[in-house]
């Protein structure tokens, strides 16, 4: 029986839980022992790792977040500690690993490969939906429909009272949360880090709609965008003469019950893993796009940028 292991790196994500579930239920059916490294590649440098069973997944697949932990490693970034971590990976004589990880996690992962040659399959798992070479990362749909739920309830209260509302979105450098949740809420206007915008061009259209019986504004605003979300609540204060609030939907966005996309994603992208290691594949990383899914090298995925869909930016106003 061969050994493999799975971690998980960077921001969790929901759908994590339910990839770990099915990670131990379809090694098992593979006749491999499934390990879990706990925290990420802290794990993997302080020897956290430990044999996993059907009991440690029992229950798990309706919880957001995971049970193993994640972390962002700076110990990783050494050499000195990704040789540790290759001594403590070849003790328990575990030759198969799969991350589930964004881009840094990545990148990581492609200079650990590069030196000790590790097989592994990554999974692209973040809310920012940011990685080149996929067009879904798991996680993402959760995180829509928490942002969803949330907008879908400040309209309630910006509705009932005379106010513009900030709403700012997680994305890092990525508008695609922002962007997608413009489009579904019917917001009035929508700030992504990929396009440049300068709020003074709104200015006469809004007073306009305001005279035209607008009572209220909901503006949706990606992080990593040219302002803070408090300058824009300010700007739509003294240009526009509309009291305005600002909300941070923050860590929500990463947590909750797992979508029923996400868990069958997960299911899916840990199937694909398990099955592109047994056949033999040294090392990829598991793409979705519209024709389903698709392996990529390491190196092809992390050394190219991500750009966020030219379709989907030609849908902002
Ligand atoms: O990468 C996921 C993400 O949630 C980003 O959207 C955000 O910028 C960042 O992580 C927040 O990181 P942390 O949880 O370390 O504060």
């Amino acid at each position: 029986m061969k050994n493999i292991a799975i971690l998980c790196s960077g921001g969790d994500v929901s759908g994590m839980n339910p990839a770990l579930k099915r990670f131990v239920e379809y090694a098992l059916e593979k006749n491999l022992t499934p390990y879990f490294v706990y925290d990420g590649y802290e794990g993997l440098i302080d020897n956290n790792i430990k044999e996993a069973s059907y009991s440690d997944v029992s229950g798990i697949i309706t919880r957001g977040g995971t049970k193993i932990g994640s972390a962002r490693s700076s110990r990783f970034m050494q050499k000195k500690f990704r040789q540790c971590a290759k001594k403590n990976l070849d003790a328990l004589d575990i030759s198969l690993l799969i991350v589930l990880g964004g881009d840094g996690s990545f990148r990581g992962l492609d200079i650990f490969y590069k030196e000790h040659k590790i097989k592994f399959c990554g999974i692209p798992s973040t809310i920012d939906n940011d990685i080149n070479g996929t067009d879904y990362c798991l996680g993402v749909d959760t995180a829509l429909n928490i942002i969803k739920t949330s907008v879908d309830a400040i309209r309630d209260t910006a509705s009932s009272f005379k106010r513009a509302f900030i709403i700012e979105t997680m994305g890092r450098e990525c508008g695609y949360l922002a962007l997608i949740t413009y489009i579904t809420s019917g917001s009035e206007l929508c700030l992504i880090p990929e396009k440049k915008y300068d709020l003074n061009t709104y200015e006469e259209d809004f007073k306009q709609q305001i005279k035209n019986g607008r009572r209220y504004f909901i503006v949706i605003a990606s992080e990593g965008i040219q302002q803070e979300s408090q300058e824009i609540a300010d700007w739509f204060e003294e240009k526009i003469g509309i009291e305005s609030r600002v909300s941070i939907l923050g860590h929500i966005q990463r947590g909750g019950n797992p979508t029923v996309k996400d868990r069958v994603m997960a299911y899916k992208f840990v199937t694909q893993a398990i099955d592109a290691l047994l056949e033999g594949v040294e090392e990829a990383i598991i793409c979705y796009d519209r024709f389903g899914f698709n392996l990529k090298g390491i190196e092809e995925v992390v050394n190219n940028p991500h750009k966020l869909d030219r379709e989907l930016i030609k849908l902002l106003k």
